[in-house]
């Protein structure tokens, strides 16, 4: 479990699937999250991703719940398989609770994604893709330090044209050195707390 913000991330389970059944059948919610309105799934292709997701390690997938409420509010995924051989990863997330949009847990789940990344996985890059009509997403993961590199264009067709699919990526010195800005605009007065609690204890035993 890693615990941040009021976010509790744990692992997704074989029991979590029939929320994801939900979720990932909410044409709206796909439509931001993999820009494929009508890519429904059943629950029989879900439990073959599941198992393809879970026999590689390199897989991190998150239930995201409330911890005020022990809700279950969304998914996170930080998959470390990226090209090239300086370790980074891909990370993403959707909230599956719509009426949770736009008040601040995106963002809290994105520092999440780059404190487990960056503080402790050692990775050194991590990246998104985001379709081009997200801007939603593009302003949560700006917001987080992420940068516009590229655009892959005329990726994929929704409501009857074209879009491109956005490149972001943040580099883990660029990550420090906003850090601290990040961590204290998500944890307000719990920062200290926060620090003391990931760290290790580096006073000499007595
Ligand atoms: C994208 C998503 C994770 C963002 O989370 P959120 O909780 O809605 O966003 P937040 O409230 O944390 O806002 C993050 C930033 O975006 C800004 N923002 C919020 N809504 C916005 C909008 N409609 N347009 C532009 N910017 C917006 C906020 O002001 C904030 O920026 P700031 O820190 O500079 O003030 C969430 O909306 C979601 O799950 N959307 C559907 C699935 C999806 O798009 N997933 C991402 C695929 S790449």
């Amino acid at each position: 479990m890693f615990e941040f913000a009021g976010l509790r991330f744990r692992p997704l389970e074989k029991e979590d699937l029939k929320l994801l059944h939900v979720w990932e059948n909410d044409s709206e919610l796909m439509m931001y999250s993999r820009s494929e309105p009508l890519n429904m799934v059943t629950m029989a292709q879900l439990e073959e991703r599941f198992a393809e997701w879970t026999k590689n390690e390199k897989n991190l997938l998150f239930i995201v719940e409330n911890m005020e409420s022990n809700e279950p509010i969304g998914f996170a995924s930080i998959r470390r398989e990226v090209w090239g051989n300086v370790p980074g990863a891909d990370v993403g997330t959707y909230i599956g609770k719509k009426e949770l949009w736009e008040k601040g847990f995106g963002k809290r789940i994105t520092v999440a994604l780059l404190e487990m990344s960056f503080m402790h996985l050692g990775l050194e890059h991590c990246q998104a893709w985001s379709v081009e009509y997200n801007t939603r997403a593009h302003r949560a993961l700006e917001s987080c330090g992420f940068k516009k590199g590229g655009v892959e264009r005329n990726t994929v067709y929704v409501a009857g044209r074209k879009w491109g699919s956005f490149h972001f990526d943040i580099l883990q010195e660029e990550y420090m050195n906003i850090r601290m800005n990040l961590l204290k605009s998500v944890l307000r007065d719990e920062v200290d707390g926060y620090l003391e609690k990931i760290g290790p204890n580096l006073k000499p035993a007595r």
